[in-house]
């Protein structure tokens, strides 16, 4: 059956404080709208609406970044979650099969929630997803008997009995797409806060003949952000969940706790990572690779056998073949490094391809900018980069070729050739031992004078 996504994600978010709409604060590196847009694919959906306000333009471009297909309609006063859906309508006029609304604040719906979802449908015309609330605070509370979901009553209006009630309403709804609209369009905004709710489908639903059921999920599921607290516990429930799948997925975490993984961390069987490591989105460690203590990684690829850090940067286009060595206080940015080839200290490794089996020098810097361009540096196999080396791009490094160490290099050197440039060197016999003398002397007199 097809399949629908309604994302609302219009709300100011007051109480996070700031210039930036709620949706698009990030948990683990993406937005928290992407991780709603990442779990409503999973069921595959043929079209995907957001619904935008606040911020609309910006939530939009996000969207749309990651999903060039989502559709982004505007709702331009926030007068409801029922008004929020009902923006969608037109966009959706088209479209037949089932709806799924989803909240932008509410990133960690898993998968087989909404497949279980998708299951309940074949017996119900609307299904709600619920979840059991330690506290149930000022969720919306589900009114059940047995399997049936009678209504869904808002905090605010609930009565003392209802408000006892620990079943709650996460928000996500699913029912046939014509469905649903047809049920919205008769929403009134005849309560408490004035507002067109949601969740007053399911009395309409149910007067109308029509079945509505719960499904349940875990409370960790459902949890919504306001605030910046919230973000915050967000934020670590997540580091939490992927420690956690990352050592099931058999890779060592020396101290799981320090470990900071992006929402697309990809990491190989039997690789370990050291204590104090941050991955920053798009980092794919191939199966047996090291990242040692205090290394930060983002936009980079890591093959099998690599060895990184301590303390190493590789930003976004680092490409580590097998069984490379980056070592400390190295950063590499947007370069190609071929197997076996190794960078073992306090180098800068930007716009630079090198050979396999090469040694790059510690201290040896690509110098990539002239201050208005990038250029470009390639280093062929099995070069050998002397210490403090400086190479000046755009250059080139042939094949079996070496440079010496505090060499300043700005023309290609050939394969096989050596390149030397630096002040040559002088020896004045006896001249440090006067220098010494005369430093000491002059040391003292200003001491006696004082
Ligand atoms: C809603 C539910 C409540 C449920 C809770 C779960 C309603 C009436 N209430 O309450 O039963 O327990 O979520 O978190 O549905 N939004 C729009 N446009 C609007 C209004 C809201 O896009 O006009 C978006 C918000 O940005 C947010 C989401 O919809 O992402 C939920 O809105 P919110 O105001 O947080 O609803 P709650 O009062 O929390
Ligand atoms: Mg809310």
């Amino acid at each position: 059956m097809a399949t629908a996504l309604i994302i609302l994600a219009a709300g100011m978010g007051t109480r996070m404080n700031s210039e930036l709409p709620k949706v698009l604060h990030a948990i683990a590196g993406a937005p928290m709208l992407i991780h709603a847009m990442k779990s409503g694919a999973s069921l595959d959906p043929e079209r995907t609406v957001i619904v935008a306000g606040h911020g609309a333009t910006a939530v939009g471009k996000v969207a749309q970044d990651w999903d060039d297909r989502a559709e982004v309609v505007l709702q331009a006063e926030q007068l409801g979650t029922g008004h929020g859906v009902a923006q969608a309508s037109g966009a959706l006029s088209d479209f037949s099969g089932d709806a799924f609304v989803l909240y932008g604040d509410t990133p960690f719906i898993r998968p087989e929630t909404l497949t279980a979802m998708s299951a309940a449908r074949q017996f119900h015309d609307v299904v709600v997803l619920g979840f059991d609330a330690a506290d149930p605070g000022r969720y919306g509370r589900l009114v059940t008997s047995g399997e049936v979901l009678e209504r869904i009553v808002e905090f605010k209006d609930a009565s003392d009995e209802e408000r006892a009630i620990t079943l709650c309403n996460s928000g996500v709804v699913a029912a046939d797409s014509a469905t649903l609209f047809d049920l919205v369009a008769a929403i009134k905004n005849d309560n408490a806060a004035g507002e067109y709710y949601l969740t007053d489908i399911i009395e309409i639903a149910r007067s109308r003949g029509l079945s509505a059921t719960v499904v349940r999920c875990d409370e960790s599921e459902t949890m919504g952000i306001n605030s910046r607290a919230e973000l915050a516990v967000a934020e670590g429930a997540f580091q939490t969940a992927r420690r956690a799948e990352a050592l099931a997925d058999g890779v060592t975490l020396q101290a799981p706790e320090t470990v900071y993984f992006a929402h697309d961390t990809v990491i190989g069987r039997d690789s370990i990572i050291e204590p104090n490591v941050v991955f920053g989105p798009d980092v794919t460690v191939e199966s047996g690779a090291t990242i040692r203590a205090f290394s930060h990684l983002e936009g980079c690829h890591v093959s099998r056998g690599s060895v990184v850090g301590p303390y190493a940067r590789l930003r976004p286009g680092a490409e580590l073949a097998e069984n490379v060595k980056i070592g400390n206080f190295v950063e590499v940015k947007n370069a190609q490094i071929a197997e076996g080839a190794k960078v073992n200290h306090l180098s800068y490794i930007g716009d630079a391809t090198i050979g396999a089996g090469s040694n790059i020098g510690a201290g040896t810097i690509t110098c990539n900018y002239d201050g208005v361009s990038k250029h470009h540096t390639v280093i062929g196999a099995r070069v050998f980069v002397g210490s403090n080396t400086m190479l000046v791009a755009p250059v080139t490094l042939g094949d079996d070729s070496m440079t010496a160490s505090g060499s300043v290099i700005t023309r290609d050197v050939p394969a096989e050739a050596l390149a030397l440039s630096r002040a040559p060197q002088e020896i004045k016999l006896g001249l440090a031992k006067r220098m010494f003398e005369k430093l000491k002397s002059k040391k003292a007199k200003a001491t006696k004078g004082a």
